[in-house]
């Protein structure tokens, strides 16, 4: 029960990765803010974070609006008094070469994983600051440690959010807040399955050395640790948690 008695807030946890992250803290007996724009998604994984046994609430917010993000906040800190944990999860990606992607797809994409990050981050760390303690962990992609076909302008965002994250690592370490991302590759979740149909299953696991494709909780499971004390004195990290797709120094 690392987490008894923490709170923390998943951003996307309506489904997919982001769902996971948010029951397997519950499970741990967490305070979890389930943030997303599915409210009804995220209130059936409140309901499933207070049966897992954690405390669950399911908030509406678009993380590409900064008003929404600092309401987001507000009303986790009214239902549960403090922030000790953020979780930048929440994304989407069209599957398309570059020159097939529009500006609205562009800005889309760049406001929900670069600028929702920035504005969760800032509005959480108003709080963090003040209690001199806090952890952020940021969902990038090894797409945006490689750079991924098909996926260039998303690639692009999370190089963005991993870059930040270690310059704001190095800005927010003396209150002792932690900053560090997880880089996924392929998870068999909700928002990648028309990827993993349009290309097979079959053929795309054999890129991976243990043989099969990322689940969410493996990326659960690494969030929780980089969020325990088990990691204190780790922050400015990026972990790649792929079954050995990427390896990189
Ligand atoms: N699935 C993969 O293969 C994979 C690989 C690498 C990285 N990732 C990253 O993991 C994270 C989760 O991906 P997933 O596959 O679980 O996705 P998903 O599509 O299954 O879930 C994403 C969730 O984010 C929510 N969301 C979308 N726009 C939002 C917004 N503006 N504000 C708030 N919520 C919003 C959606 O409603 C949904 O519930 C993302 O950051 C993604 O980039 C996923």
């Amino acid at each position: 029960m690392r987490f008894k008695g923490k709170v923390v807030i998943v951003t996307g946890a309506a489904s997919g990765i982001g769902r996971e992250i948010a029951l397997s803290f519950a499970r741990e007996q967490a305070s979890v803010v389930i943030a997303d724009i599915a409210l009804d998604q995220a209130e059936k994984v409140a309901q499933e974070a207070e049966a897992a046994g954690g405390k669950g609430i399911a908030v509406k917010a678009n993380v590409s609006s900064g008003e929404e993000v600092k309401g987001m906040v507000q009303k986790t800190l009214e239902a549960f008094g403090k922030i000790d944990v953020l979780v930048n999860n929440a994304a989407w990606w069209p599957v398309k070469y570059f020159m097939q992607q529009s500006e609205e797809e562009w800005d889309r994409q760049i406001k929900i994983i670069y600028y929702g990050t920035l504005y969760c981050t800032r509005a959480v760390l108003e709080h963090m600051i003040e209690r001199k303690s806090g952890v952020i962990i940021n969902i990038i992609s090894d797409a945006g440690r490689i750079g991924e076909p098909t996926l260039s302008v998303y690639s692009g965002a999370k190089a963005a959010v991993n870059m930040f994250s270690k310059a704001l690592a190095k800005e927010v370490g003396r209150y002792g807040i932690r900053v560090n991302c997880v880089a996924p590759s392929l998870v068999e979740t909700p928002g990648a399955q028309s990827f993993i149909e349009k290309i097979g299953k079959d053929r795309l696991v054999r890129a991976y050395p243990l043989g099969r494709l990322g689940l969410p909780k493996d990326i659960a499971n690494a969030v929780l640790f980089l969020a325990s004390d088990e990691a204190e004195f780790i922050t400015g990290q990026t972990l790649s948690v792929n079954g050995g797709y990427l390896t990189v120094c």
